[in-house]
């Protein structure tokens, strides 16, 4: 049937995509975007613009790297299907994977979104330790499952917050001397040692204590030494398990480093990943020891039905062979570095940004009031809309919403920053 001519009455994209997702369901700016492609970190608009992609870590090592497309058509011409038949597919990307963590870290068990990752974290740490209680950042976000939404602290959820839920506020020590730094880390531990207290006096014991190694959602807080290893250390006395989620801090995000957590000393029990994995293919993993997955796996019969499936492993594994062809960390941390450098030079002296935060190819700036000192979500608001409208892509994170989310594909170039610090810095400098 030919399509109907459109009319004056026929329905708008976005008064469609209300009518069946919803008029919730999240879109970015104040006049969505709609997009139609991308290639590397170019992204084209249905009216023809182009924009640069300074947000977007799903896709991680580029917008439809052909590399990741053809390994993904290729297999789903072969074969794809559930788990439960032997396919080298899986255990090739499984090993190649596994290669990158720390040898304790040697079991995967894959799954399809972070939230899958984190859900089954959670059931193995309380399978671990026998307990159930849970320790959080006070502003986080890991998930949409029932047991996450009941530990979100980041976002609006209308359930609530689980009994067996204490939080914690991640110290911030950007801005301050070694003197104010030390006595934060002491308040902060203190806080650490009686929520764990609080939850052994309810019965909950601690099962594991979760956390974003980069702290993103907090808006890329500078945690004091020693912070995470003392945090980590009470909660394994208290019998809990330390869970690193790496779906925005891993896969080279932090350039010299393939992981957020080998910031710390610590080494996690539990790692949980998503997001990139894929360069856009749902794609998770949650990573542990042998020990801990064979003894859930003798009390659990387990399974996932599209988790590791050949498709899905050929896309993970494409992502991990691209990352070391077009040596994608180093060029991480060196355009991360440059950007840093740049956008330093633009927040030299304004009153309203205190400094430039974050690690390898990520970026953020928080906005103040000057007079107040008072979190400035608006002014970061503005600065975010103005790029959009100067064909660049961030957005915005911290718990006001006051710091810009600069977050590039790992394939941004240095070429890619300069555009990015040009614009910004005009838009900055005519706030
Ligand atoms: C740190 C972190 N963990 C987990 C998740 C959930 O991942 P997914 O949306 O793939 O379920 C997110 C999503 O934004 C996240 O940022």
């Amino acid at each position: 049937m030919p399509a109907a001519p459109k009319t004056d009455s026929t329905p708008t994209l976005l008064e469609r995509r209300k009518a069946t997702l919803g008029s919730h369901s999240p879109l970015f700016y104040d006049t969505p975007l709609e997009l139609v492609s991308g290639k590397g970190v170019w992204l084209r608009a249905a009216n023809g613009k182009r924009y640069l992609d300074a947000y977007n870590n799903v896709p991680h090592v580029g917008h439809a790297h052909p590399a990741v497309a053809n390994a993904v058509s290729q297999q789903m011409r072969k074969l794809a299907l559930n788990t439960r038949y032997l396919n080298d597919r899986v255990v090739d990307y499984a090993e190649a994977l596994l290669a990158t963590l720390h040898p304790t870290l040697d079991r995967v068990s894959f799954g399809n979104s972070g939230s899958e990752a984190n859900e089954l974290a959670i059931r193995l740490a309380r399978f671990k330790s026998g307990n159930t209680g849970l320790l959080m950042s006070d502003y986080s976000y890991h998930g949409t499952t029932i047991t996450l939404a009941q530990a979100t602290t980041g976002l609006t959820t209308s359930e609530p917050r689980g009994e067996n839920v204490r939080t914690i506020r991640i110290p911030d020590a950007t801005g301050l001397d070694d003197a104010a730094t030390a006595k934060l880390l002491a308040t902060s531990l203190a806080e650490v040692d009686a929520m764990i207290a609080s939850l052994q006096e309810a019965g909950f014991g601690v099962a594991a204590v979760l956390f974003d190694p980069l702290f993103s959602t907090e808006g890329l807080v500078k945690v004091p030494a020693g912070y995470i290893d003392g945090l980590v250390q009470r909660v394994r006395t208290a019998g809990g398990l330390y869970i690193a989620d790496e779906v925005q801090s891993g896969f080279g995000r932090v350039g010299r480093l393939m992981w957020g957590h080998e910031l710390f000393d610590a080494v996690p029990d539990i790692v949980t990943m998503g997001k990139p994995m894929g360069n856009g293919h749902p794609l998770g993993a949650t990573v542990m020891g042998a020990e801990l997955l064979e003894a859930f796996g003798a009390e659990n019969m387990f399974f996932n039905t599209f988790a590791g499936n050949p498709v899905s492993s050929a896309a993970g594994h494409a992502v991990l062979k691209v990352m070391a062809d077009e040596q994608l960390m180093p060029r991480a941390a060196a355009n991360g570095a440059l950007l840093k450098r740049e956008l330093s030079e633009v927040v030299a002296g304004n009153a309203r940004i205190d400094e430039v935060r974050g690690d390898g190819l990520f970026a953020g700036m928080r906005f103040t009031d000057p007079e107040t000192g008072e979190a400035d979500p608006a002014t970061a608001k503005r600065v975010v809309e103005a790029m959009y409208r100067d064909g660049v892509l961030i957005s915005r994170i911290g718990r006001n919403d006051e710091v810009l989310k600069i977050r590039p594909p790992l394939a941004f170039q240095a070429s890619d920053a300069e555009i990015l610090v040009t614009k910004l810095g005009r838009i900055i400098a005519a706030l």
